[in-house]
């Protein structure tokens, strides 16, 4: 069987990306990168696209006279190279409906925030300020809300009282970057199974689910 495809969309500096390649070259995710696809000329995810030989389109929303026309366009770009999987890594948009049509069920986010709480923007700097003693994050399949599709794993880190928004966001990061591969490669093996917005995931082991929920995690 071939690997799956994936559509990695970043905006950004690209931290989470650059995890995925990692764990795909180290062999812990069975998966293939296809194409990087990035909104913003200027985005850091570039560099680590060249770095590593992986094909990256620039598509950005000004040059589409409608939303919906520049979703159209990246869910083509995406069908063109057989992608199971988009793998949303810091992408700053709000999914358009053809990109969500285009691949029901088949689109992954991580938001930096243990959802339902702190949902959209800065979600490590709201939870800062509200005053959480834990946050964390969660990874999700997404659907046409603000980061309310079905929830796939979130991990819990806890905030102490001398930090800053800055040093829980970069304890939240490190974290992303050893869980979000993980769900990848959960998917990859067809272990994720949604039901009534519930994800399960199927064949765990008992100790690495006990682990999933206890973190930190040690092994993958
Ligand atoms: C991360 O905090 C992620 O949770 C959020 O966007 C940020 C992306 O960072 N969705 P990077 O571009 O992967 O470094």
């Amino acid at each position: 069987m071939s690997n799956l495809k994936l559509g990695i969309l970043a905006s950004g500096r690209g931290s989470n990306f650059q995890s995925i390649i990692d764990a795909i070259n180290s062999g812990r995710v069975k998966a293939e990168i296809a194409v990087l696809i990035t909104d913003n000329t200027s985005a850091f995810a570039i560099e680590r696209a060249k770095k590593h030989g992986i094909e990256y389109l620039v598509i950005r929303p000004k040059e589409y006279a409608k939303r919906d026309d520049f979703f159209i366009k990246i869910a083509e770009e995406l069908k063109k190279r057989d992608v199971g999987l988009v793998v949303l890594a810091g992408f700053m948009r709000i999914v358009g409906k053809p990109l969500i049509d285009a691949f029901p069920g088949m689109i992954m986010n991580i938001h930096p925030a243990l959802l339902p709480s702190f949902p959209g923007l800065h979600g490590q700097k709201q939870a800062f300020e509200y005053g959480v003693k834990f946050s964390g994050f969660t990874v999700h399949f997404v659907d046409e809300g603000v980061d309310t599709g079905p929830i796939i794993i979130q991990s819990v880190v806890p905030v102490y009282d001398d930090d800053t928004a800055e040093i829980l966001a970069s304890r939240i990061l490190t974290e992303e970057h050893r869980i979000y591969p993980q769900a990848i490669h959960f998917y990859a093996e067809g272990k994720l199974e949604i039901k009534d917005r519930k994800v399960r995931i199927k064949y765990i082991e008992k100790k690495l689910l006990k682990a999933l929920h206890n973190p930190p995690l040690s092994g993958f």
